[in-house]
Formats: structure tokens, sequence, C-alpha cells
């Protein structure tokens, strides 16, 4: 099993975004996470083209673009031209999820579904088969820096079941208030793929914390 570490730009320091940047090119990290917030699905805006042209220019590694905005339709072909790797697209925010999932596909890129903390796993039954990635969201989107909602680890638990035998290639992603306080758990559960903001800029040392982390998932070890 491959397991993913994706540090989260909305972090980085964007005065300094290329050291940032080439900060995770040199590390452990295997994607960089691309937050794009909107104002209107969220209560936050964080940036839209500039800055992604900006990440892609220096990024050695997968651009993983976590898409929280309406009508994400009318964007999913810039973004992809923009150098996604993987797109996101909230379940909240599409009417026509399926017609999304083909035009993140139809664009060449990678396909994923994420779902707020009081969305259940189970609404996305019908579409399982056509997706590359679930995104569980572990705070509600918007910001960095909060904490972790416990619930998480039984919605990672049934998407592990929703995929049993249909679609057992999918990767099961953590977003919001992860660290190295509850990877290993969380691994457990059954994920293999973690967002990290926060636990990760915040520290002195952001290669050091990636490395550890990426440790704590091979050992399995909770602290
Ligand atoms: C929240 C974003 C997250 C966020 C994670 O809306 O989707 O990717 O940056 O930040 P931390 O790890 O600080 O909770
Ligand atoms: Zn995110």
């Amino acid at each position: 099993m491959k397991y993913i570490i994706a540090p989260s730009i909305l972090s980085a320091d964007f005065g300094n975004l290329q050291r940032d940047i080439e900060m995770i090119n040199q590390s452990e990290a295997d994607w960089f996470h691309v937050d794009v917030m909107d104002g209107i699905f969220v209560p936050n805006i964080s940036f839209g083209f500039p800055v992604m042209a900006a990440v892609k220019k220096h990024a050695t590694k997968p651009l993983d673009v976590h898409l929280m905005i309406v009508e994400p339709d009318k964007f999913i072909p810039e973004f992809a031209k923009a150098g996604a790797d993987r797109i996101t697209v909230h379940y909240e925010a599409c009417t026509h999820l399926h017609r999304t999932i083909q035009l993140i596909k139809a664009s060449g890129c990678k396909a994923g579904v994420a779902l707020n903390p009081h969305t259940p796993v189970t609404l996305l039954q019908d579409v399982i088969e056509d997706l590359d990635l679930v995104l569980i969201m572990s705070v509600n989107p918007g910001f960095g820096g909060q904490a972790f909602i416990h619930n998480t680890y039984k919605k990672i638990q049934d998407l592990k079941r929703l995929i049993q035998g249909v679609n057992e290639e999918l990767i099961i992603e953590v977003d919001g208030g992860v660290g190295l306080q509850n990877i290993a758990t969380l691994v457990s559960a059954g994920a293999n793929a973690f967002v990290a903001g926060n636990a990760i800029f915040a520290t002195d040392n952001p290669t050091e914390t990636i490395s550890k982390m990426k440790n704590l998932i091979t050992t399995g070890i909770s602290i």
C-alpha cells in the first residue's frame, strides 16, 4: 500500500512561496495540496490561477487541487490547463456530480470528491466506481489550523466498506487537523493519503516533520 503525504500550501508563507515549494520538493512529501476557496462555498478566499501557476512553475511533484468553490464545472478545464494532476470537487457543490466527474477525467486529470463532515459516504455509492479519490474532510472546510473531528474515523471505515469489491484502488484522503498525533490512527482506520497544513508549516523544521509523519505511517505507532 502506498501512503501519500500532501502538504497544504495554504499554510505556506506566501511571501516566500518559492522557498516553501522547494522545501516540499526536497522532502519526503508526495503531492502538493492546493486549496482553492471562493468565499461562497466556504467563508474564506484563498487564491486562484496566478498562485496556482507559480506553484506549478516550481513544483516537481503532482498537484492535488481541492476546489472549495461553487459551480466548479466552469473552471475545471482551466485548472487542468494550469497543471492540476488531481481535481477534487465537493459533493455539496455539485448538482450533477456524475457530469462533473466525467469533465475532470475528460480534462485529463484524476477525479476526486470531497465530503464535508456532515455528508455520509453512502451518498457516493452510485459514483464510487468512477472515482480515483475520496477526500474526507476532518474539519469544516475554509481554514487551516482547525481541530480534527473525531467522527472521521467512522467515516473512513464506512468508505472502506463501500469500496470493497468495487473500487479497492480508490485513495482515501483525509484533510484537516491531521498531524503527528493522529496520523497512525488514521492509517489503522484505512486512510492512505494525508493532507497537512499547520502540522507541517507551523513547526520549526517542516522537512523533519514530514519525515516523522512518513515514519509514523510505516511503523504504525501512535503518539
Ligand atoms: C481546509 C483545507 C485544508 C487545510 C488543512 O479547508 O481544505 O487543506 O489547509 O489545514 P490544517 O492541516 O492546518 O488543518
Ligand atoms: Zn484541502
